[in-house]
């Protein structure tokens, strides 16, 4: 039996039938999408690396169920950079040194996309660890991490007040 459902992902609705009702979003992402960015760590909701976007908030897409966010909006780490011009959070990963194997990076990215959005962030880098506390990094690249984080809500605030005035 197939279990049809409508997403939008990276901002193209796409109709997918599934012929299993357990997939998880993940795993739809992976390996029927072919959107490999998003990874795999844990697949228990302990390390963050699968991080994604669900309707603008972060979520372990391997604790959705595919079926249970028909109609959704997803963002995964792919429908970040504008062609060849990274994301500010992207940017600042790469300029602060935010990585070293790059495992989890596609999580942490994606994250910080969601913290600075919820309006979280803020400028104290202990609060940025709170708010970044789910997503694990093996390679202990924190403390880049929290600088990029830091970097990138600043360079995100400021673009938005300079629109503002605009
Ligand atoms: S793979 Fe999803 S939280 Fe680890
Ligand atoms: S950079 Fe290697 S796991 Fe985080």
């Amino acid at each position: 039996m197939s279990h049809d459902l409508t997403l939008t992902i990276n901002g193209t609705r796409q109709q997918i039938a599934l012929d299993d009702p357990r997939v998880t979003l993940l795993d739809l992402l992976r390996e029927r999408l072919h959107l490999t960015g998003t990874k795999k760590g844990c697949d228990r909701g302990q390390c963050g690396a699968c991080t994604v976007l669900i309707d603008g908030r972060r979520q372990n897409a391997c604790l959705a169920l595919a079926l249970s966010h028909d109609g959704a909006e997803i963002t995964t780490i792919e429908g970040l950079a504008e062609g060849d011009t990274l994301h500010p959070v992207q940017a600042a990963f790469v300029a602060e040194d935010g990585m070293q194997c790059g495992y989890c990076t596609p999580g942490q990215v994606m994250s910080a996309v969601g913290l600075i959005a919820e309006g979280r962030a803020g400028t104290d880098p202990e609060r940025i660890r709170e708010g970044m506390s789910g997503n694990l990094c093996r390679c202990a690249a924190y403390s880049g991490i929290t600088r990029a984080v830091l970097a990138a809500a600043e360079e995100m605030t400021t673009t938005k007040g300079e629109r503002k005035t605009a």
